[in-house]
């Protein structure tokens, strides 16, 4: 542990350790928060939540947990396949299902583990069946600033579960520059192999940048690529972006049917950190023989299933934004409206959406925070 302390001992040293606020209590906007040194306690205005529709605190997404744990208790004690899975399950991944237009969807406890369990699903089946030897190598073609969640599933793509419980052919990853629909196709060109099978992974909404996705252009690339898979991180899309919140897909006015008309798999993430008052991830796709092999992944299948209280608010979130577009209109009006005073006020602002990243300078940083 000698490395261990010597390295905090610096870290704490530089400053470049972020201040952690222990929270009270909750209304709305307003938190109220502990300082570390002092122990004093204030009420503050927070920007630093995902809680982008104000669901939290939202009477019937509440009631929908309560009602969930008197129903089935804290837990379901149990990964999704052995007795872990329950009514709510289904029932919500019918309702992201109707929300992203694809017909089946399996769920996960967060994003990291969606994302492991589609990449060993996908590239290595994730268990080995007599008689069945997949033979053809995977390329996948992932955006540099993609969310950590897939930096760490394509990484671990080559070495986890291939190698640990089957004998499945090379994973070979090639990342393009931030949103570059010409270094896409370049490297699609230069590194896609006859029988390779391709997947193209993206955050449609990027987490640190705000920015959103080609997929029109991502598309028309795919296109000359019969039979590739196109997936996208919702994680900061869903709720947000689109005229009712359904994400990239209804941003840019197109449907995942005609993705598939063109010969390309679409996929997409939905999770429930940010819109949907809860936590919890799920896939969706038209390919009803991916859904069981997502069950059987591991991530899946060993651990435990998404809790009910948890389950019932992602749920009833997904149906207040469904019978509330306002709340999505509400949203990017006050995003147009962050956005526009704080370009008035000359800050540095980048991308597009309620994600709004502000640069702050050295020098602005050190006249505006209070001495220590
Ligand atoms: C693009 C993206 N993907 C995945 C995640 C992780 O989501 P979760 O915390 O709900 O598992 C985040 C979280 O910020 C994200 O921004």
């Amino acid at each position: 542990m000698q490395v261990i302390k010597e390295y905090m001992q610096r870290a704490y040293e530089s400053g470049l350790l972020p201040d952690e606020f222990i929270c009270y209590g909750k209304q709305g906007n307003l938190v109220e928060i502990e300082e570390e040194g002092t122990g004093i306690r204030r009420t503050v205005l927070t920007f630093c939540t995902n809680d982008v529709l104000g669901l939290v605190q939202n009477q019937a997404v509440q009631q929908a947990a309560i009602d969930a744990i008197l129903q089935y208790g804290t837990s379901n004690s149990s990964c999704s396949v052995l007795s872990g899975r329950i009514d709510l399950h289904q029932q919500l991944e019918d309702e992201i299902s109707a929300f992203k237009h694809l017909s089946h969807t399996q769920l996960f406890l967060n994003a990291w583990m969606a994302m492991q369990a589609l990449m060993d699903a996908y590239c290595h089946q994730a268990i080995s069946v007599p008689g069945f030897q997949n033979t053809r190598e995977t390329l996948i073609l992932t955006d540099v600033l993609n969310h950590g969640c897939i930096v760490s599933a394509i990484a671990n793509a080559d070495t986890r579960s291939g190698k640990l419980f089957g004998h499945s052919p090379r994973v070979r990853v090639r990342a393009y520059r931030h949103c570059n629909m010409d270094d896409l196709a370049r490297k699609l060109q230069r590194y896609a192999r006859p029988g390779d099978r391709i997947m193209l992974v993206s955050d449609a909404v990027f987490s640190m940048d705000g920015d959103i996705a080609p997929l029109p252009t991502m598309i028309d690339i795919l296109s000359k690529y019969e039979g590739s898979v196109l997936v996208m991180d919702e994680a900061h899309a869903s709720g947000a972006i689109g005229a009712t919140g359904r994400g990239i897909y209804e941003y840019f006015n197109i449907l995942p049917q005609d993705v598939i008309a063109r010969g390309i798999a679409p996929v997409i993430m939905t999770t429930f950190s940010k819109f949907a008052a809860s936590a919890g991830a799920a896939i969706s796709t038209h390919v009803a023989e991916l859904k069981p092999l997502l069950n059987l992944s591991p991530t899946s299948i060993g651990t435990i299933s998404l809790p009910a209280p948890t389950t019932a608010a992602a749920l009833e979130s997904i149906r207040q934004v469904r019978q509330h577009p306002e709340l999505v209109q509400r949203l990017q009006e006050n995003t147009r409206y962050l956005r526009s005073r704080l370009i008035e006020h000359d800050f540095d602002v980048i991308g597009e959406t309620n994600v709004i990243p502000v640069f702050c300078r050295q020098n602005l940083i050190r006249n505006t925070l209070p001495a220590r």
